[in-house]
C-alpha cells in the first residue's frame, strides 16, 4: 500500500506543471511542509511491519532527497528569471536617491548671509591667496606685527610675499579699492592660520566679515546691526555688550559678546559661568584705511565686523569638537537639516 503511494506521488511530481513562481510554493506546501505528502508517509510509516520497514524507508527517504532536489532546483530557477522580469521591467519605480544634507557650517553660514541680505548687505568674496598689500599693509598692520610672521600665517612665496590670507578683512580692502561708497556688504570665506589643530582650533575655518561705508554711519549704527543679527540668529531674548578691543584696522574696536545661548546669562560650563560668550570683533573703519582704498575719510565714515562661522555653528548646536566640521562623518553630518 505505503510502496504504491509512493510510486504515486513520484509520478505525480514527474508531471507536475510549473509555470510560475507560486507553482513552486504549492510544490513546497504540498509535498515537503510539515502536514505535506511526505510527512503523511513518515506518520504511515510506523504502522510498516518490522520486515518491511527497511525497504519503505529508503523508498521514503529517496522520495524526499527527490522532491527536496527538485524544489530547490525550481525555486532558483525562478528567482533568477523573476529578477530579470523585474530588470526588464521598464514601468517600475526608480531606485530610491537619498538626498544628502547640507554641511553645518553651510547652514550657518547661509543662515547668516539671509539674515543680513534683510538689512541690505550685499555677498562678496576675494582669493584666498592674498598678497602682504590686501591682508596687512592696506589694513593699518604695522611692519613688525607677529601675524606677517612664519609663525602664525602661511606664506607660499616671501619677497613679494603671496600667502594664505588669515583673515577676510582682506575682501574689504579689494570690496573698497574697487567700489565707490556706499558700501554694504559681508564676505564670507575661508581663511587660513599656522596654528597647532586642536578641539578649539584649527589652520583652515572659515570667516564672515561685514563692511558698511556711507556718510555719518556712527558706532550706534554698527551696535544697532550687531544687535539685530544677533537677536535673528540666537533668538529674541539675546543681549549684547561690546567691550573695548584692539584691531588695526579699525578705530575704535570692540569685541562682541552674546548672552550666552545655553544658559540664557546666568552662568554654566559653556560660558565658564560669565552668563557671555564673545563672537566676533568689529569697529568704526580706521582713517588709514580708507586712504589706502582712496576713500575720502573726511566725508565718509563705515563700520566692519568680522565673525567665526565655526565657532557660531559650535555655539548654536552645542559642538565642542571644531574638528568634527572636517571629518566628514556622516552620522555626525545627517544629524543636520536644513530649510537651504
Ligand atoms: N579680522 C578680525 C579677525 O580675524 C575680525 C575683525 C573684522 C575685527 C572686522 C574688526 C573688524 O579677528
Amino acid at each position: 500500500m505505503i510502496l504504491e503511494k509512493i510510486e504515486q506521488i513520484k509520478e505525480e511530481l514527474e508531471k507536475i506543471k510549473i509555470s510560475k513562481k507560486e507553482d513552486v510554493e504549492n510544490l513546497r506546501l504540498k509535498y515537503i511542509s510539515k502536514k505535506g505528502e511526505i510527512n503523511k508517509l513518515f506518520a504511515d510509516f510506523k504502522k510498516v511491519s518490522p520486515d518491511k520497514k527497511k525497504v519503505v524507508g529508503k523508498a521514503i527517504n529517496d522520495l524526499k532527497t527527490f522532491t527536496v532536489n527538485k524544489f530547490d532546483e525550481l525555486s532558483k530557477h525562478f528567482e533568477d528569471k523573476g529578477s530579470d522580469e523585474i530588470k526588464n521591467d521598464l514601468t517600475r519605480p526608480g531606485e530610491p536617491l537619498t538626498l544628502g544634507t547640507r554641511h553645518p557650517l553651510a547652514i550657518v553660514r547661509n543662515e547668516i548671509i539671509e539674515i543680513f541680505s534683510r538689512l541690505g548687505f550685499s555677498v562678496n568674496e576675494g582669493p584666498e591667496i592674498e598678497d602682504d598689500w590686501h591682508v596687512f599693509s592696506a589694513l593699518n598692520f604695522p611692519p613688525e606685527h607677529p601675524a606677517r610672521d612664519m609663525q602664525d600665517t602661511f606664506f607660499i612665496e616671501r619677497d613679494p610675499d603671496i600667502l594664505l590670507r588669515t583673515h577676510t578683512s582682506s575682501v574689504q580692502t579689494r570690496v573698497m579699492e574697487n567700489n565707490a561708497p556706499p558700501i554694504r556688504s559681508i564676505f564670507p570665506g575661508r581663511v587660513f592660520r599656522n596654528e597647532a589643530i586642536s578641539a578649539r582650533a584649527h589652520c583652515i575655518f572659515h570667516q564672515i566679515e561685514g563692511l558698511y561705508v556711507d556718510k555719518n554711519v556712527s558706532f550706534a549704527d554698527l551696535k544697532q546691526t550687531l544687535l539685530y543679527f544677533s537677536q535673528e540668529l540666537f533668538g529674541k531674548d539675546t543681549k549684547i555688550r561690546l567691550r573695548p578691543s584692539y584691531f588695526p584696522f579699525t578705530e575704535p574696536s570692540a569685541e562682541m559678546d552674546v548672552s550666552c545661548t545655553i544658559c540664557g546669562g546666568t552662568g554654566c560650563p559653556i560660558c565658564k559661568g560669565t552668563g557671555w560668550l564673545e563672537i566676533l570683533g568689529c569697529g568704526m573703519v580706521d582713517p588709514n584705511v580708507f586712504k589706502s582704498c582712496k576713500i575720502d575719510s573726511k566725508e565718509y565714515t563705515g563700520f566692519a565686523f568680522g565673525m567665526g562661522v565655526e565657532r557660531i555653528a559650535m555655539l548654536k548646536y552645542g559642538i565642542t569638537d571644531i574638528r568634527k566640521f572636517y571629518e566628514n562623518d556622516t552620522r555626525f553630518l545627517n544629524q543636520f537639516q536644513s530649510a537651504w
